[in-house]
């Protein structure tokens, strides 16, 4: 899922979004509670109508961006308090006001509220204290939720860099029988095999044909691993952030195109995509490398088209990968994107 924080994916109408293949993207109740907040919202019609999107929405639930982006959001029971961005005014984000957000923003999956930390914190006390909370917070979730038959509530398994945790944690979830269920506290800057570690723990103990999400991650080899220790959702701004700096993402790695040696590139973004930039042909845009790099210091075009071809990466990429496990070729898939984007070590 590309990440459209505010209701929009930076740069992009919704149809030049569809075009990425784009079906499902992230918004924030965080920030839609606090602008437009719940009354625009209620009058629109919820954050379709609002942004003209057609397709999906997932939400996510607004504690982990509160805790993330503001110092002072401090944790109880009851939910996570925190002083307005806005004025200043206390403000306190409960399960219940979460899911009342998300059920006013129609999302078609909602995330429950959770106590994330977001240090890979050594306490573990604390990291039990977030991860039974968590359940809790589940339960009062799934108690307010007004839309369960047409708005999907996943859990989020919680406990750190912690196996036994992690296990205790996912079995008190799945019991709960949410349609879909998240891995939250990973993409914090944990080791690779911590990461690793949970991630394959955690899906070990999965019901087969739900789907599985690890929160906030998204470059190409995490997802690629990850799909291998069996996740199938994802969410990153890093493909769309790094296109504004100028960064395409490609097969045989990032390129920052803003150099001078593309400046008289006049091949595609990248050879053989299927972006409306890349490709040739029927409705081919035909974006040079050059144009892209003339463009990326002073006019937005070279963002935009840098995050069309980013996001359409990203979905090509899961795309792919769909359809080497269907044909049951996945290995050899895996073996064929590492070998592209390492010759060296190949
Ligand atoms: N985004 C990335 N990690 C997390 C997490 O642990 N919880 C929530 N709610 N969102 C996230
Ligand atoms: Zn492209």
């Amino acid at each position: 899922m590309p990440v459209a924080t505010q209701a929009s994916l930076k740069g992009l109408t919704p149809e030049q979004l569809e075009e990425t293949s784009c079906r499902l993207c992230l918004n924030n109740t965080y920030h839609l509670g606090l602008k437009p907040g719940q009354a625009v919202l209620d009058a629109v019609g919820g954050a379709h109508r609002l942004q003209g999107w057609r397709h999906n929405i997932l939400t996510d639930s607004g504690g982990f961006q509160m805790v993330s982006l503001l110092k002072l959001a401090t944790i109880t029971e009851e939910g996570v308090r925190f002083l307005s961005p806005h004025d200043g005014t206390p403000m306190l984000l409960t399960p219940e006001h979460s899911v009342a957000l998300q059920n006013s923003i129609g999302s078609d999956i909602m995330m429950q509220l959770d106590d994330v930390l977001v240090t890979t914190s050594p306490d573990r006390e604390r990291m039990r204290v977030a991860m039974e909370r968590s359940v809790r917070w589940l339960d009062r979730c799934i108690a307010a939720h007004a839309r369960p038959e047409t708005q999907n509530l996943f859990c989020i398994i919680q406990g750190g860099l912690d196996l036994e945790m992690r296990r205790e944690c996912t079995l008190a979830m799945v019991e709960r029988d949410t349609p879909g269920i998240a891995v939250g506290g990973l993409s914090g800057g944990e080791a690779k095999d911590d990461y690793c570690r949970v991630v394959e723990t955690v899906t070990a103990l999965l019901p087969e044909l739900k789907p599985r999400y690890v929160m906030g991650i998204g470059y190409p080899e995490d997802l690629v691993v990850s799909v291998a220790l069996g996740a199938d959702m994802f969410d990153c701004v890093w493909p769309t952030r790094t296109a504004r700096f100028g960064n395409a993402v490609t097969k045989n790695g990032v390129l920052n195109l803003k150099h001078s040696r593309y400046a008289a590139d006049f091949g595609p973004i990248e050879e053989g995509c299927g972006c409306i930039c890349c490709r040739e042909g029927e409705g081919g845009l035909g974006i040079t490398r050059a144009f892209i790099s003339h463009n990326a210091n002073k006019e937005t075009v070279a963002a935009h088209l840098l995050t069309i071809h980013n996001v359409w990466y990203q979905l090509n990429l899961m795309r792919e990968m769909r359809e080497a496990i269907i044909e049951d070729r996945f290995p050899a898939y895996v073996r064929g994107f590492f070998a592209a984007l390492y010759p060296d070590r190949a």
